[in-house]
C-alpha cells in the first residue's frame, strides 16, 4: 500500500540538547515548541513485494548517510508490522535541508506517518511521536498540532509529544531569516554527544524545569514579552553550550550576528521581537503577527540575508492524498 504524509517543522523555544539514552534518543531535558507552516516535509512510501532492496531518494537526490538512517527508520516500522518486505521512498523538503531549520524534525515525523500507513499500521498519535522520536528525537514534536511539549519521559513509552495549545491559540509568527545555503559541518547526532563536555552543561540543567514551566506559562497567558525574554535568552545559552564544548561547535556566520544585533536594535525603537536559533546559521524572528512587515523589512536590508520564510503557528503531521509518485 501506498501512503503519503506532510509534516512541519518546528521550532524550540526549549531547546532539546543532549541525550540520557543515545540509542532510544531520550533527551536530558523536555522541550516545548511551536510548529512551524511553512517548512514542510512530504514523503510518500510504498511497501511492495516485488521490490529488491529499499529505494531511497531525498529531495531527487541520493545521499547513503541519509538513506541508512532513512532505512533505518523503514526497520522498526517493519518490526512493528511484522513486515519483511522492501519499501519506495520519495520526500521533499519545500525549505533547505540540513542548514538548522530542522528538516530532519519535518522528515522523519513524514516518514514516520507516511510509512505507519503504508504498512498496516494504525498507531495512535503518541504512538506515532514515540516511532518519529526514534528517528530522530524533534521529530517527536512535530507530529501533534500547534504549540507543543516533549515530555521529559525516562522511558521510551513515556517519551513523547503533545499538544500544549492548538494553532490559533496566539497570533505570533516565526520569520526565518535564511543567511546561507550550505549545510552544517557537524550534524545534531553528534553534537548532542558534546553536550555534557560544556562546563556549564550542568548549570544549564539545574534551571531548565524552572524554564519549562515560566515559558509554557507567558505562553497560556500570551505575556509576549515574557515569552520573549526567555526564548532569546534560551537561545544563547544553547550556543553558550555548544561554544564551550570540547571540541567546540560554532554554528553562526556574520549574517547571523547581523540579524541578532538588528533584533536587539528593533527592540530598542520599541519593535517587540526575539531571536532563537537551532544548530545552523538560518534564524528565527518571533514577533506578534501585526509587526511582521516591520521585521521583514528590517530584514531586507540586511545583505547577507538571502532568503525570507514567514510562518504560523501550524497543524502536525498529517496524511495527503498527494502521493509524490
Ligand atoms: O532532533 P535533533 O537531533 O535534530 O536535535 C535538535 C536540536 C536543536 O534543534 C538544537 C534543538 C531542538 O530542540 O530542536
Amino acid at each position: 500500500m501506498k501512503a503519503t504524509a506532510i509534516a512541519p517543522a518546528n521550532i524550540a523555544f526549549i531547546k532539546y540538547w543532549g541525550k540520557k539514552d543515545e540509542k532510544l534518543r531520550l533527551p536530558i531535558n523536555g522541550s516545548v515548541s511551536m510548529n512551524l507552516s511553512n517548512l514542510t516535509t512530504t514523503t510518500t512510501v510504498e511497501f511492495s513485494a516485488s521490490l529488491e532492496s529499499d529505494s531511497i531518494t531525498i529531495n531527487k537526490q541520493k545521499d547513503a548517510r541519509d538513506e541508512r538512517r532513512v532505512i533505518k527508520h523503514l526497520d522498526r516500522i517493519r518490526k512493528l508490522a511484522s513486515k519483511d518486505i522492501k519499501a519506495k521512498v520519495v520526500t521533499e523538503n519545500n525549505f533547505p535541508t540540513a542548514t538548522g531549520l530542522s528538516s530532519s524534525a519535518s522528515g522523519f515525523a513524514a516518514l514516520s506517518v507516511a510509512g505507519a500507513k503504508a504498512a498496516g499500521l494504525e498507531l495512535s498519535e503518541r504512538e506515532l511521536s514515540i516511532l518519529a522520536r526514534q528517528g530522530s528525537g524533534s521529530a517527536c514534536r512535530s507530529i501533534p498540532a500547534g504549540f507543543v511539549e516533549w515530555l521529559d519521559g525516562d522511558t521510551s513509552k513515556e517519551s513523547y509529544s503533545i499538544t500544549i495549545h492548538p494553532p490559533g491559540w496566539w497570533d505570533i509568527v516565526d520569520i526565518v531569516a535564511v543567511v546561507a545555503r550550505d549545510k552544517k559541518d557537524i550534524s545534531t547526532t553528534q553534537g548532542h554527544k558534546l553536550a555534557d563536555t560544556s562546563p556549564f552543561f550542568q548549570t544549564r540543567l539545574a534551571k531548565i524545569g524552572e524554564k519549562i514551566i515560566g515559558v509554557k506559562k507567558a505562553i497560556r497567558e500570551r505575556d509576549f514579552a515574557e515569552f520573549g525574554e526567555i526564548i532569546e535568552a534560551e537561545a544563547l545559552e544553547l550556543h553558550a553550550i555548544m561554544i564551550t564544548s570540547r571540541p567546540s561547535l560554532l554554528y553562526w556566520l556574520p549574517g547571523t550576528i547581523q540579524v541578532m544585533k538588528a533584533v536587539k536594535k528593533g527592540r530598542e525603537e520599541s519593535l517587540q521581537a526575539y531571536f532563537t536559533v537551532n544548530t545552523g546559521q538560518d534564524i528565527h524572528i518571533i514577533c506578534e503577527r501585526e509587526k511582521t512587515d516591520e521585521v521583514v523589512n528590517r530584514l531586507k536590508k540586511i545583505s547577507e540575508v538571502k532568503d525570507i520564510i514567514i510562518n504560523k503557528p501550524a497543524q502536525g503531521a498529517r496524511l495527503s492524498n498527494k502521493h509524490l509518485f
